[in-house]
């Protein structure tokens, strides 16, 4: 089985709609449609700037395509300051990364919450990204393993058979994301494989098709020792994709 990989670029709570314009065009200039061949990318930039950058993409005709960060999971209603999967879906979005570790923190999303955006996500046409990942004392309290599966198992489970098979798993360490600390390549590859034998206990025929991105510190000189591992299928990627170079040499990783 084949899985392309996915870079994606979380921008989290920065760029303003101006900003995430030139940001676009400079990442244009830096990728060649041949780039593209062998991986998917997808920019994810607030949501303020999702109209903007949409409109870019879509008069440029650049490559990548359009992500978002969260969403809710109803269609519409009084959710004052929401936005819903059929607003994101009108906007031509493709991903929305659901469950966060940093949403799960400070916004107290749980394993709930978060299977019922996956599901709407995936209801709407469009693809979850959904993030698991352990925080630093769990990994060193030797539970991690066990953790980050009850994050799969929890996440996923409002996904029908196959919305499974079509889901995006960020296996995203919590003390990994913005600490310039990047898991090693095999510690990334276990906890992979674990969530792809966890997704095979779920539904077998879905566990090849599943792509599992690492993020935490990805960075043009790690990406290619991470992406060659064979349960890794692309990278959730924060800073290093505020700059287009940096996020371009990880999209060419397999260049380094
Ligand atoms: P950094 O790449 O900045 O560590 O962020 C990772 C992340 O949280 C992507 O979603």
């Amino acid at each position: 089985m084949t899985r392309i990989p996915l870079i994606s670029g979380n921008w989290k709570m920065n760029l303003n709609h101006f900003e995430a314009i030139q940001l676009v065009q400079k990442l244009s200039y830096e990728l060649r449609n041949h780039d593209y061949d062998a991986v998917e990318v997808s920019v994810h930039p607030p949501f303020t700037d999702l109209r903007s950058v949409q409109t870019v993409i879509d008069a440029d005709r650049m490559l990548f395509h359009l992500g978002a960060q969260n969403c809710h999971a109803e269609d519409s209603g009084a959710f004052t300051g929401e936005v819903s999967p059929a607003m994101l879906g009108k906007m031509d979005v493709t991903f929305v990364i659901v469950g966060h570790s940093e949403r799960r923190a400070l916004f107290g999303e749980t394993n709930e919450v978060v299977a019922a955006k996956a599901a709407a996500v995936a209801t709407h046409g469009m693809t979850p990204i959904v993030c698991v990942g352990e925080t630093l004392e769990e990994r060193e309290s030797g539970d991690a393993q066990v953790i980050v599966e009850a994050q799969v198992r929890g996440s996923l489970s409002s996904l029908s058979g196959d919305q499974l098979a079509e889901v995006i798993v960020a296996y995203e360490p919590v003390w990994a994301i913005g600490t310039g600390v990047t898991a090693s390549a095999d510690d990334a590859q276990l906890m992979c494989a674990h969530i792809r034998s966890v997704i095979a206990s779920v539904r077998k025929s879905a566990a090849d098709k599943v792509r599992i991105q690492y993020g935490g510190s990805v960075n043009a000189a790690n990406a290619a020792e991470l992406m060659s591992m064979s349960d890794i299928d692309g990278a959730l990627v924060g800073g290093a994709s505020l700059e287009a170079a940096s996020f371009a040499r990880i999209v060419n990783f397999k260049d380094a």
